[in-house]
């Protein structure tokens, strides 16, 4: 996975769209309505941005030194089953990310960005799928 691929769509997201909150939600609400009442307190909006700049964190962390985003990951599967969300909904909110910046980024969302994301999500899920996994390799 072309971990600066990653990062440089990061960099351009928060050039152009500070708040990509709703892009990322709609498609999730889209894929999963069902999950929208789970949000029922978070009146102004800021429980789906706090969520969304940790799972960035999350993110920006697992395409490098790896300190706490495996773990992290594997603990939201496991306490977010507590809020009624299955496991099987983190794959689609990690490609509403990957989709949401592939819109932000327009035509500088090159074929080679796509692929990283691509195998960036295919590793995430196997975080998601098998949370009793061992620590991974460290990239970097
Ligand atoms: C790596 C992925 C994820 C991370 C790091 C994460 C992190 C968090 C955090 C930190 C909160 C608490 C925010 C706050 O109260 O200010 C939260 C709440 C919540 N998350 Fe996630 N989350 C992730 C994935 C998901 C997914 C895929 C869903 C599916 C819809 C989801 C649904 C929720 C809901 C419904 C709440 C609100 C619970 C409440 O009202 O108390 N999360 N998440």
């Amino acid at each position: 996975m072309d971990a600066d691929l990653i990062l440089r769509s990061f960099e351009i997201v928060a050039e152009r769209r500070p708040d990509p909150a709703p892009l990322v939600y709609g498609r999730l609400f889209a894929r999963f309505p069902d999950m929208r009442p789970l949000f029922v307190r978070d009146d102004d909006g800021s429980v789906k941005g706090e969520m969304l700049s940790r799972a960035f964190e999350a993110i920006l962390d697992f395409i490098g030194r790896r300190h706490f985003a495996h773990t992290l990951i594997q603990c939201e599967v496991v306490t977010h089953e507590g809020y009624g969300v299955p496991p099987e909904v983190f794959g689609t909110f990690f490609g509403a990310i990957k989709d949401a910046f592939a819109e932000i980024l327009g035509p500088d969302w090159t074929p080679l960005m796509a692929e990283a994301w691509s195998e960036l999500l295919a590793e995430l899920d196997l975080y998601v799928t098998h949370p009793d996994q061992m620590a991974p390799r460290k990239v970097a």
